[in-house]
């Protein structure tokens, strides 16, 4: 396999410009693009006339080989990564579960599972408990292993979900470490209720995970968090944005001029809940077909995605994620009897570019930069590693995709990269095509052929932000200065 390779006569497509070039790649970096590009004998050539050349994209959210709700996923991080490839997607961002509470046990343990790695991949961590020993931890992280970005489940009240005592003081070290808060944002007390009340009623198929927890509880868990880190004045990443009513939050927020970042997943933006209403499905001998679409928060009713397309379109919603998190539906099935007992999860790794260029460019809500932008771009910004990662230029990682906007892409579970028996996503299919993936400099996917090999993939390090954080130290020592001077401090009146 040659090291060098020159992608010839296709158009380069950035996340701020695109233009015909040649792209010279050289051990895994690329070296050159410009214009008619020589080179010696010996370069692998590959023809890109009249397709887009783009970098592939950056997953910001997955779950792979993670132990959940009784059972582990059953992507791990090779098949996971393979489907990602296969689908034009050459980095992704997973996140590490701590072991009962220890951030080190559980960074160590996803060491171990990404060694079966076959493209680059960072870390994000999950907080769910708080003591000094967690908070020392963080520190650890950031410092030593790479890790920029905390998520805290407001959900899943008995396994992950911590208080609002936690937060803030997850928060509070989050700003004071220069890392990134994520939250997934659903009440999980009046989730744990509305399951209860549920069961009650007798609904313990899968419409009861949808009806336990509405969109209303998604708004107020985003707005808590979005309230909480306002009063630490720090970043906050809404992960999974799923609902209207999450959105108009993280909108007002951002109008007001607070740093809010909202990912919605493909899921959200492409599917709806319909399937769980279709007298078809709702016989025994189908629960499992709907079981593939139970994930948290639900898939909602149609509108919802179109809303959140909106969104995206306009800048409030940024970057977009999959929340791949794969069962198979003898996994799926241990729900049989009871919806809070269905793993939570659906794919996407593979899925995600040809659904965002087929839901968000075909249909004129994205340029193609933006489609650059929203899958690749603004994750590698936001997580630090900009411009080694997200952008086709000289000195940037050769992870490339050659996309062919008048060829089809087609799902389904029978072709399909993941270990899943099902695709949430089956018999779907659009415009557009990831016909070469190349990563780490290598060529990974061309003809429909994955090529390979576990333990390639690179862990990309995430440094402490520094442009996020911008102004916000002012805002404190002014907001403090003021306190200080009695002169300013002026009693409110009530
Ligand atoms: O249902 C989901 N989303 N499963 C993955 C875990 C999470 O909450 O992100
Ligand atoms: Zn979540
Ligand atoms: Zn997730
Ligand atoms: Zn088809």
């Amino acid at each position: 396999v040659s090291s060098k390779i020159l992608i010839a006569g296709g158009t380069v497509v950035n996340a701020d410009h695109q233009e015909v070039a040649d792209v010279y790649v050289e051990d895994g970096v690329i070296v050159d693009v410009r214009p008619n590009i020589k080179v010696s004998d010996g370069v692998r050539i590959v023809d890109a006339t009249g397709k887009f050349v783009m970098p592939g994209g950056i997953d910001p959210h997955t779950h792979l080989a993670m132990e959940f709700m009784g059972t582990e996923t059953i992507d791990n991080f090779f098949s996971g990564q393979a489907a990602a490839l296969a689908g034009g997607t050459t980095m992704h961002i997973d996140f590490v579960i701590p072991v009962n509470g220890s951030l080190s046990k559980g960074y160590e343990a996803y060491v171990e599972k990404a060694k079966l790695s076959c493209m680059d991949y960072g870390f994000h961590m999950a907080i769910t408990k708080w003591d000094d020993t967690v908070s020392n931890e963080m520190e650890i992280m950031v410092k030593e292993k790479g890790i920029n970005s905390f998520k805290f489940f407001m959900a899943y009240k008995g396994s992950l979900m911590i208080s609002d005592e936690l937060l803030l003081e997850g928060l509070k070290q989050c700003k004071s470490l220069g890392a990134l808060a994520m939250v997934h944002a659903e009440n999980g007390d009046a989730v744990f209720e509305g399951q209860k009340r549920m069961i009650e009623l007798g609904i313990t198929g899968p419409e009861g995970h949808a009806l336990s927890r509405p969109p209303v509880l998604e708004g107020e868990a985003t707005a808590r968090a979005i309230r909480l880190a306002a009063f630490v004045n720090t970043p906050l990443y809404v992960v999974h944005v799923m609902s209207i009513d999450a959105m108009e939050e993280i909108a007002r927020a951002r109008k007001s001029g607070q740093k809010v970042i909202g990912e919605p997943v493909v899921s959200g933006l492409v599917l709806d809940d319909s399937v769980l209403w279709d007298p078809d499905f709702i016989t025994a001998a189908k629960q499992v077909t709907i079981f593939v679409f139970v994930m948290s928060p639900p898939i909602r009713a149609s509108g919802h995605g179109k809303a959140l397309q909106a969104a995206l379109s306009t800048g409030i919603l940024k970057l977009v994620g999959t929340d791949h998190c794969t069962f198979n539906s003898t996994q799926k099935s241990f729900g049989i009897d009871d919806f809070r007992k269905i793993p939570n999860g659906v794919n996407g790794l593979e899925e995600r570019m040809h659904l965002v260029w087929d839901t968000m460019v075909e249909s004129g809500q994205l340029s193609v930069t933006d489609f650059v932008r929203v899958t690749s771009t603004e994750c590698a910004k936001l997580f630090n590693i900009y411009p080694r990662k997200g952008a086709i230029r000289a000195g940037s990682d050769a992870d490339i995709i050659i996309f062919n906007p008048n060829s089809t892409f087609h799902i389904s579970a029978s072709s399909h990269h993941s270990k899943s028996d099902t695709n949430v996503y089956e018999g779907r299919h659009g415009k557009g095509k990831v016909e070469v993936t190349i990563a780490g400099g290598k060529i990974v996917w061309e003809n429909e052929e994955l090529k390979v090999v576990p333990g390639s993939g690179k862990y990309i390090s995430m440094p402490p932000f520094n442009y996020l954080y911008n102004g916000i130290d002012k805002a404190d020592e002014n907001y403090l200065t003021s306190l200080k001077a009695p002169v300013n401090r002026i009693k409110p009146s009530l």
